[in-house]
């Protein structure tokens, strides 16, 4: 017989994965897919927390239906109006017409816009309680973590957080659904990915609601997220970690250079400044060719390393394009904290170091090093400046060492 997976008793999990998806929001590439997870609290009253992507709606509502065989619901706690958790509300009033929606006035803004729903709805606000028999619910507002309504929901009696996005991940659940059953180590690179690129921009929201939490006289045993594994003792201290070192933009010691080439020329260059930065003794380097590797996983080493350098050619009396759609994710997430060093090429009229610097300055990074320029090839006095680069970032690296 199937079994619907329980986290307690009375708390059922019923979401689903997607692994078809080929790329989150559109734009982030699914590597081992994603989870949107649910959950049903059955008690004097039925409660549902978030919904799934209406695409996974018919596995959604077998599995509610399994567990409830008839049973009407009677409330659906909306933590996350994203269409990813959102995407099926419209089916499920359709379904349960009397079913009450609990979520706050931004909510309400976006239900109505999404699904046209303006009724039989409860407003909660920071601090509200609601009874569903030996369970009361209570709500955390979380604003931006990711959107503007985003809460969080506290279930006293099991002790289950219901986080909302906050420390999901990308990659879907195969089989076990809780962190201690399972070896949850392919997770972390797929957290600070998701983190990066979903979640990234909202650094000083994220630090907020720790401080909150922290300021709450509640013990969780359970951390319930929107996507991914559901975080126990076992390992919800390594995922609050990394939420924590991300949305405070702390990095770890390394470089991260980020090159594009046509032809080769440049990426001589960054050959050479990476090679000279592990040569000065830095464990963590890694390149990326802004045209083969993904945008996300750039900007997950940048979320990671304390040095970013850029490098690319003067394209069309201009900068490379791939660099400066790269610039523009760096700057739409604020990303804070970075040193930034440049090197780049040109053929006829230089301009893509005169384009990249001003970058240190509009992001609050500071500038390492001389930024390095090449006339159509690299030259051994070109190579040497590249290698003396590399040693600078090296030689500032070493210097944070405590
Ligand atoms: Fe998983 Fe912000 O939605």
């Amino acid at each position: 017989m199937i079994q619907v997976p329980k986290i307690t008793d009375d708390i059922y999990y019923v979401g689903v994965n997607d692994r078809a998806k080929a790329k989150f929001e559109n734009m982030w590439p699914l590597i081992n897919g994603v989870s949107y997870n649910s959950y049903l609290i059955v008690d004097e009253k039925v409660v549902l927390i978030d919904t799934v992507d209406v695409c996974y709606s018919d596995t959604f509502f077998y599995k509610i239906d399994l567990i409830l065989q008839g049973r009407p619901i009677d409330y659906l706690v909306v933590n996350h109006m994203e269409p990813d958790h959102s995407g099926s509300i419209g089916l499920l009033r359709q379904k349960y017409p009397n079913i009450q929606i609990v979520g706050n006035k931004k909510t309400f803004n976006m239900l109505a816009g999404y699904h046209g729903i303006t009724e039989n709805l409860l407003e909660v606000e920071q601090g509200r309680s609601i009874r569903i028999g030996k369970r009361e619910l209570s709500f955390l507002m979380a604003p931006m973590v990711h959107w503007p309504e985003v809460m969080f929901t506290y279930e006293q009696y099991d002790k289950v957080l219901f986080s909302a996005d906050a420390f999901g991940t990308f990659g879907a659940l195969d089989g076990h659904i809780f962190d201690r059953d399972m070896d949850p180590s392919r997770y972390w690179p797929e957290m600070e990915r998701y983190y990066a690129c979903i979640v990234g921009k909202y650094g000083p929201f994220v630090q907020k609601v720790f401080k909150t939490m922290e300021s709450m006289p509640i013990e969780i045993d359970y951390v319930c997220s929107t996507h991914g594994p559901i975080w126990t003792s076992a390992h919800f201290a390594q995922a609050r970690d990394l939420y924590d070192r991300f949305s405070r933009y702390e990095p770890q010691e390394g470089a991260v250079v980020i090159f594009g080439s046509m032809y080769g020329h440049t990426e001589v260059l960054a050959d050479t400044v990476a090679q000279s930065i592990a040569a000065g003794g830095i464990k963590n380097v890694v390149c990326h060719s802004l045209t083969a590797s993904d945008p996300s996983f750039i900007l997950r080493d940048v979320f990671r390393y304390k040095s970013v350098v850029l490098g690319a050619p003067t394209y069309s009396n201009g900068l490379y394009s791939p660099m400066e759609y790269m610039m523009h994710l760096m700057e739409l997430r604020e990303i804070k904290n970075r040193y930034l060093s440049v090197f780049g090429s040109f053929t006829w009229g230089s301009q893509a170091v005169k384009k990249m610097l001003p970058f240190a300055d509009k992001m609050g990074w500071e500038l390492i090093g001389e930024a390095v320029e090449m006339k159509m090839s690299p030259t051994p006095e070109v190579l040497q400046k590249a290698w003396d680069l590399g040693q600078t970032i090296a030689d500032k690296l070493k210097g944070d060492r405590v």
